[in-house]
């Protein structure tokens, strides 16, 4: 199967999107045309509710979009995931993060369950007291040590659900090899009561790697006994041979499967960090809401599927409306790491340009995603949204009621901010006096709107995104779950790091990093 350019449905879409540039087109008239336009362009998922109903559709351009869907044959395609069938072409590998979330699973994947009774008997001692240091002192931090899926996703997580903890344990996260991200965490910790998790899928990630060895020192340093560090590290990797060799205790490992996506793992025992946090309750909670999103995915109809809509609507920009980007904008503080989540699930997923036969792809693929919490976002990019010559369509994510406050006020003007900045970017304002205050408007956006932020509505708006992308990546015919671009870079540094190793940086570099190398040794100063 080809990608969607050049093809039938292509081509009736490309007509199509002439009537929307159209000099005259004004968004808030397709509202006076179609009464009801918000009960027809949204659809509801228990207590997840995606309006669409502020984009470019009139009655003829969602049968358009779905055309193209069956061409590229969508359905087919969300049957396979869930089949397990080998998705992840250049790997030859099942994406099947669907599983782990996935009680029917069981049976064919007895070790999912296996690993959630083991991760229960961890949090259950960690919260307990059974779980102590090497001086017999109970654990007050968790470290979680990990990059990338290993990081952004347990991270966001967390952060997002403090307020369902279930502990008084705090749990930090440190991923970046600047031994700052370290150092600026352990400083407050005590070795006798920390508890580090290496989160690796390969156990070879240089940061991760480094991060680990930095704080067994640490530990080893007032333990001065290595045995402590039996007490002090557990490690969830698909590389066991290699974390034993680490050091860490055969009992204190959590298998990960090679079937499971780094930036699609937070739902295995990569999740350890936030079972922890929210105690296995919650983790099983986050589990089901995941679970139930992915049957409203595997299950409704195309033109009711909330993920497959909210794809065929970023196909439409990007391919015929030259979209270079998306914002997503939470507006919810304790969701202001979930565009840097998402960063990572779009663009390693999408940031490809050939097909999964090859073939270089004619489309522009990959959605360029980027965003703050807002309110906040008004008063930094909003700017450019509303006036800038970029078009930018935009997600919000929105929640009625507020777990952290009773300040009923706040959260109204919290949500008036979002309804009005969508508004806003659809209707725009003319002002005939003074042309710099014109605002355009005539731009789309979504707004995704919750009941309230907890871990069952958050795994549905996780499960959410993640299908999206899957289904964006069947529409432009290219493999969302490898990610062979990265690997340039990882080689690149280790021969860079010899060349700052020696007193002259190697003559077969470029100019440029050869003169960068040289100012470092001008002037570092240790
Ligand atoms: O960025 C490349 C990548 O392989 C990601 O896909 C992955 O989530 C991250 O590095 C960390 O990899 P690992 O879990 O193997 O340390």
């Amino acid at each position: 199967m080809e990608g969607p350019g050049d093809s039938s449905a292509w081509k009736a879409l490309l007509e199509h999107s002439e009537l929307f540039k159209h000099k005259d087109f004004r968004l808030n008239k397709l509202f006076r045309a179609e009464d009801g336009r918000f009960e027809s362009k949204s659809i509801s998922h228990e207590n997840l509710l995606l309006d669409y109903s502020k984009n470019y559709l009139n009655q003829d351009t969602l049968p358009l979009l779905l055309g193209l869907a069956r061409q590229q044959h969508v359905s087919e395609a969300i049957d396979a995931m869930f089949r397990g069938d080998k998705i992840n072409t250049t790997e030859g590998r099942a994406a099947l993060h669907v599983a782990l979330r996935d009680p029917a699973s069981a049976d064919a994947h007895p070790e999912i369950t296996d690993t959630l009774n083991k991760m229960e008997a961890l949090v259950d001692d960690v919260h307990n007291g059974a779980w102590q240091g090497y001086t017999g002192e109970f654990i007050t931090d968790v470290v979680n040590i990990g990059i990338g899926g290993s990081d952004l996703g347990p991270a966001m997580v967390c952060d997002a659900l403090g307020s369902f903890a279930s502990t008084a344990i705090r749990v930090h996260f440190v991923s970046n090899i600047d031994p700052a991200h370290l150092q600026n965490t352990l400083k407050n910790l005590k070795p006798e009561t920390t508890l580090f998790i290496i989160a690796s899928k390969s156990f070879s990630t240089l940061e991760t790697l480094k991060n680990a060895e930095s704080a067994r020192l640490w530990l080893l340093q007032k333990a001065q006994s290595p045995a402590a560090t039996a007490r002090h590290f557990v490690a969830i990797t698909s590389n066991l041979q290699a974390a034993v060799q680490f050091g860490i205790d055969e009992k204190n490992l959590f298998p990960l499967w090679d079937w499971v996506g780094g930036r699609f793992s937070l739902w295995s025992a990569i999740g350890l960090p936030i079972a922890i946090l929210l105690g296995m309750d919650g983790f099983r909670q986050l589990l089901a809401g995941a679970n139930s999103l992915d049957e409203h995915f595997r299950s409704a109809e195309l033109s009711e599927n909330m993920p497959v809509i909210s794809a065929l609507l970023s196909f439409w920009y990007r391919e015929f409306f030259d979209a270079h980007s998306t914002a997503t904008v939470p507006y919810s503080q304790r969701l202001n790491l979930f565009p840097s989540y998402l960063q990572q699930l779009y663009m390693e997923s999408l940031g490809k340009s050939v097909s999964v036969r090859g073939e270089k792809i004619k489309s522009n693929t990959g959605e360029i995603v980027w965003g703050t919490a807002g309110s906040n976002g008004q008063h930094s990019y909003f700017q450019l949204l509303h006036q800038g010559t970029e078009f930018v369509p935009v997600d919000f994510i929105a929640l009625v009621n507020n777990n952290d406050s009773d300040d009923i006020e706040c959260q109204q003007y919290l949500l008036a901010n979002c309804f009005s900045q969508s508004l806003a970017l659809m209707e725009g304002k003319t002002d005939k006096e003074f042309v710099h205050k014109n605002v355009r408007g005539n731009k789309p956006s979504n707004t995704l709107l919750l009941s309230e932020l907890n871990p069952y509505n958050l795994g549905k708006l996780l499960a959410f995104y993640e299908h999206k992308v899957y289904v964006l990546s069947v529409i432009w015919n290219i493999n969302a779950f490898d990610q062979w671009g990265v690997e340039l870079g990882k080689n690149l540094s280790g021969q860079i790091f010899a060349a700052m190793s020696g007193p002259t940086p190697e003559s077969n570099l470029d100019d440029s990093t050869q003169g960068l190398i040289r100012k470092v040794h001008e002037w570092k100063s240790k």
